[in-house]
């Protein structure tokens, strides 16, 4: 039933300079891919076939990534290095199908949702934000097919949520919510940002949304939000009381790869779920732990 994923690829990314100078934070690789092409093979497992992103300048190289590459695969055939022929074909099925569609100034993530409107049309749509990197319970669905089929169940706008600290309210959207059950909860607020002591629970807002069309024309109607940007948020807000809002508690790990502490973690995970890397980055990590001494001496 969703069939359109956005992916909001216009930010400037700035915690990751001088890195994010020339290539897109989405163009970094975790491990050995960059971390757009978990956002959508994410999107890809729930079924979506066409994806649109929404960028900005410097974004050329996500576009390069979802294009053929000719000399690369002529190369790769004439050495018959099928494997890796095979690696670079998986980037872009065949059945999936990508527009593009430029950001002209970066004027918020609520700014960059509205871009899709001509392309996603009526219909109900997800957002993906692929800094934040989501990985689904070992063997089972990923966060967004966990989405979709909450959608399924009850449609409306679903939110991706989960538990955080008090103390780091003021990172997120957070919720106010009313159980439906244990992972389905009827939202009938949100804030971006809120200081702890004002968040109305400690339920935040990660990377993920299915969305009603309808928010197109309240991200318009509002005006800039938290930071002076159009908040997505607050287009999100703006539905409660006219149709459904759900916050969806997923199962998985959420790895904040837009923070080098976040993306760190991310890369040492998924390194050491790779067995062919496994052993050497444990016997690093014990070597490092045998020879540091505890803090303070
Ligand atoms: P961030 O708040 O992480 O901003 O945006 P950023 O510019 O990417 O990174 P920093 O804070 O400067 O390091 C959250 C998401 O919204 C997208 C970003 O690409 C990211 O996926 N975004 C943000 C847009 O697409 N357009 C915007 O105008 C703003």
């Amino acid at each position: 039933m969703i069939k359109k994923a956005v992916f909001p690829v216009g930010g400037l990314g700035t915690r990751f300079l001088p890195a994010t100078k020339a290539i897109p934070k989405e163009m970094l690789p975790v491990v050995d891919r960059p971390l757009i092409q978990y956002a959508v093979d994410e999107a890809y497992a729930a079924g979506i076939r066409q994806m649109i992103f929404i960028t900005g300048r410097h974004k050329r190289a996500i576009g390069d990534h979802y294009d053929a590459a000719f000399e690369l695969e002529y190369e790769l055939e004439r050495g018959s290095k099928k494997e890796l022929l095979d690696l670079v074909h998986a980037i872009k099925p065949d059945d999936m199908d990508c527009v593009f569609i430029r950001q002209a100034r970066p004027l918020g993530l609520g700014h960059a949702v509205l871009c899709s409107e001509s392309v996603v049309g009526n219909e109900p749509f997800a957002v993906l934000l692929a800094d934040d990197l989501m990985v689904g319970p070992a063997g089972g669905p990923s966060v967004l097919q966990q989405m979709v089929r909450a959608y399924e169940q009850n449609p409306g706008t679903v939110l991706a949520v989960q538990d955080v600290p008090r103390e780091d309210t003021r990172r997120y959207g957070v919720v106010d919510v009313h159980g439906v059950n244990d992972t389905m909860a009827e939202v009938f607020g949100m804030v971006e940002k809120p200081v702890p002591a004002v968040a109305p629970s400690t339920l935040a807002v990660a990377g993920r949304y299915i969305l009603s069309p309808s928010v197109f024309e309240t991200i318009r109607r509002q005006d800039r939000g938290a930071g002076g940007e159009i908040q997505l948020t607050d287009g999100i807000a703006a539905l409660i009381g006219t149709e459904k809002v759900y916050a969806y508690r997923y199962e998985g790990k959420r790895y904040d790869c837009g923070n080098k502490a976040g993306f760190l973690e991310a890369t040492i995970d998924l390194a050491l779920a790779d067995p062919s890397l496994r052993n050497v980055v444990l016997a690093h990590i014990q070597n490092i732990a045998a020879n540091t001494p505890p803090a303070g001496h």
